[in-house]
């Protein structure tokens, strides 16, 4: 037992090291507090007929996801752009089918939307085997990791979704089990406590995160496979919103597609969710098939503008200019300003608006860019 609670000051020592050193971009000097900020996560559903549940957290992840259970890809073949990282997992697959054996851990991490539990499952499902999903908050004791772990059979996946989030604790029972398969139980507690080694069914762990350089060096290190998923071009986007209005009965013209996928963020469940809303407005004031007129009409409706940015992006960037004089904001503040959780501003709004170039993050704290001043409509 001591040895455990020694072992964990020094793992959580390396935690503040991966945080400094993967984080470079977040300066703010209020990043730190808000780890633990409640955070609205509507990330992984399961689908597919091998499909285990195994937290409570599944069942409103299930309904909010359901909308979007239709039009998830299931093939590799159906998942849209991330060309380069398909084609190196059909690698991986392809390589892992060939020696039967499990494929190697895999770390995804990207915004929220852009298709990490989508990925996870279609790799299951592409290596015909089990997947077994659970979220990082949900693990809260060692034991919880041990008993899903040894239930697993022979090269299941095993899918962690917001692993950054997982406890100290639970981190270090999974250790061993990346590596050798093992699982290192504690059997009775004080001085006569003893440790076993049971050894587990080979499998594959894929872990998905917002937040890379919140994990820790230890468990990074321990992925085989470690890749980012980027925004989508508006043309991909265009891609998906076509194939989700096969898939829902909506017919679409290119061009509103195109619209859609300009307005989307680079996220194809944003694009998936504008497509449901236009077609609303569409079956409301028109028929037939959506065009971009209609299209466009739904959009400034839906408070949408032509970059993609809702309402929640504008008053982001209507606080900087108008009570900040552009910045330097810290994270904080800003979130105050615009009555909006820290983790919400910096993990969903920010990213897209410094990929537009509207906001940069200086060491002072945030600011709006020229490009913010022009698109709001102010003169720099
Ligand atoms: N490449 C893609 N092609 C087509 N549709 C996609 C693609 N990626 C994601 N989607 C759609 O977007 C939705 C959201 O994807 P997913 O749940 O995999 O995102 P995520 O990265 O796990 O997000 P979070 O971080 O919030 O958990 C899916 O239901 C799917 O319909
Ligand atoms: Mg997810």
């Amino acid at each position: 037992m001591n040895k455990k609670y020694g072992k964990r000051k020094n793992f959580s020592s390396f935690r503040d090291k991966a945080g400094e050193e993967f984080d470079e971009d977040f300066y703010d000097e209020d990043t730190e507090a808000q780890e633990d900020a409640p955070f609205d996560h509507d990330g992984g559903l399961p689908f597919g007929a091998k499909q285990k549940s195994l937290s409570a957290d599944d069942s409103l992840e299930d309904s909010l996801d359901k909308m979007d259970e239709s039009v998830r890809p299931r093939r590799l073949s159906e998942f849209v752009g991330q060309s380069e990282l398909r084609k190196n997992l059909q690698v991986f697959l392809d390589a892992a089918k060939k020696r039967k054996k499990a494929m190697d851990h895999l770390l995804f991490y990207g915004n929220p939307g852009l298709g990490k539990t989508t990925l996870a499952h279609i790799i299951a499902s592409e290596l015909g085997v089990n997947i077994v999903s659970t979220s990082g908050p949900a693990l809260m004791r060692g034991g919880d990791l041990a008993s899903i772990v040894s239930n697993l059979q022979a090269n299941d996946v095993f899918f962690i979704d917001e692993i950054h989030r997982m406890p100290m604790q639970v981190e270090e029972v999974l250790y061993p089990a990346m590596e050798d398969f093992k699982l290192d139980l504690v059997i009775g507690q004080g001085p006569a406590a003893k440790t076993i080694k049971i050894d587990v069914e080979p499998f594959t762990l894929i872990g998905a995160t917002t937040r890379l350089g919140l994990l820790s060096a230890p468990l990074r290190d321990r992925f085989g496979i470690i890749s980012r998923l980027e925004f989508y071009t508006p043309q991909e986007l265009a891609e998906v919103v076509t194939r989700a209005g096969r898939i829902l009965g909506v017919q679409i013209s290119p061009e509103a597609a195109m619209e859609i996928g300009r307005r989307s963020r680079g996220t194809p469940r944003i694009a998936n969710r504008l497509l449901r809303r236009v077609r609303d407005f569409a079956s409301v004031f028109g028929e037939g098939v959506i065009d971009e007129e209609q299209a466009r009409h739904a959009l400034s409706r839906l408070d949408v503008d032509e970059m993609g940015l809702d309402e929640m992006d504008r008053k982001i960037l209507t606080v900087l200019i108008e009570h900040y004089d552009g910045g330097p904001v810290g994270l904080k503040t800003l979130a105050v300003a615009c009555s909006e959780e820290m983790r919400t501003i910096e993990e969903i709004y920010e990213p897209y608006l410094i990929q537009c170039g509207l906001i940069k993050r200086t060491p002072q704290g945030r600011m709006v860019t020229a490009r913010a001043y022009k698109h709001m409509g102010h003169l720099a």
